[in-house]
């Protein structure tokens, strides 16, 4: 075990075999809690890591990592520079995570309306979160998931496996999005969506939720209703959606469309409004994975 200068230990500190700890690193800011890192974690300096942290074995951490209290990170996790990891944080094994990312994000405000019970913020096995990402607390990203580089997901989403978020993109929180979804770059997915498992949103999506933008007027927020897709929903570049419309199963949504209605399964839809122009070919959902 190496340790550089100025490393300070706080309270009960349980280091594992080879690991190295560069300088000017805290571990442990109560004398209650404990601090449990496995075998050969590497912790760059200028790092924090709160009472309460339980980190697996072969940990890698960047410069200027800050990890939060009652958090859990597996085994073989790496992480860049200048992450910030919050309170009730988990991090499953092999996950990737990169420079300047925040996962547990609160508003300092929020904690006025804090919810009795810790709410755990879960990153799944083998996700990669790329640099300059902030995810929200209260939201759950599944295994083999991926999210680009500064993308936004807010707090209470629910995304599946095998999904990646595409860069730039803002999931506006409180929403579903299932397995093997991909949604690309520079979306905007509003509260209240429920996004069905295989579906694929091309670059510049926009859904809106609040039909009508009762922005600063009475009412403001009550009546918002995000969209939803069944299954092996195809959505091409530039569509507008409106609230509450669900894309039926399989269906297909053309390049610029503006979607105002229900889009029936298996059918093509095109145009502003758009309209109905053929059927979306059933054999193409076949997905090979
Ligand atoms: C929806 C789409 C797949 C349909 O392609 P297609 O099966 O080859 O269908 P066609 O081009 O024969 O179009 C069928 C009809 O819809 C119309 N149409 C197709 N796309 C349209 C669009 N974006 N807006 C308005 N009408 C459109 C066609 O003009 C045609 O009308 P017609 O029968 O009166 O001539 C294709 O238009 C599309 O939008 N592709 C998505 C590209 C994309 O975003 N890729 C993602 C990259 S990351």
């Amino acid at each position: 075990m190496k340790v550089g200068k100025n490393v300070i230990f706080h309270g009960q500190v349980n280091l594992g075999k080879g690991s190295v700890i560069q300088d000017n690193v805290v571990i442990g800011n109560s004398d209650e809690g404990e601090v449990n890192i496995g075998r050969k974690a590497l912790i760059r300096s200028g790092s924090v890591i709160y009472s309460g942290v339980k980190i697996g074995d072969n940990f890698q951490s960047g410069k200027n990592v800050e990890i939060g209290s009652n958090l859990t990170i597996e085994d073989d996790v790496v992480l860049g520079s200048n992450i910030s990891l919050g309170d009730n944080v988990v991090v499953r094994k092999g996950t990737m995570i990169g420079d300047n990312v925040i996962i547990g994000y609160r508003d300092i405000k929020s904690d006025q309306d804090a919810p009795v019970e810790p709410v755990v913020t879960e990153i799944g096995e083998s996700a990669r979160i790329r640099s300059g990402s902030v995810i929200y607390w209260g939201t759950k990203i599944g295994s083999n998931s991926m999210v680009g580089h500064n993308a936004v997901i807010r707090e209470n989403t629910i995304i599946g496996h095998d999904t990646y978020i595409g860069s730039l993109t803002a999931i506006e929180g409180d929403t579903k999005i299932g397995n093997y979804v991909g949604i690309h770059t520079q979306c905007h997915i509003t509260k209240f969506c429920d996004i069905g498992d295989y579906t694929f949103i091309a670059p510049i999506f926009v859904g809106a939720n609040d039909q009508l933008m009762s922005h600063m007027r009475a009412g403001h927020g009550q009546n918002l209703i995000g969209f939803t897709t069944g299954k092996y929903v195809r959505i091409a570049v530039g569509v507008t959606v409106l609230p509450g419309v669900h894309f039926g199963e399989g269906c297909i949504v053309a390049a610029g469309s503006v979607v105002t209605k229900d889009v029936p399964p298996y059918k093509v839809v095109a145009g502003v409004p758009a309209r109905v122009v053929k059927d979306a070919p059933k054999e193409e959902v076949v997905i090979s994975h």
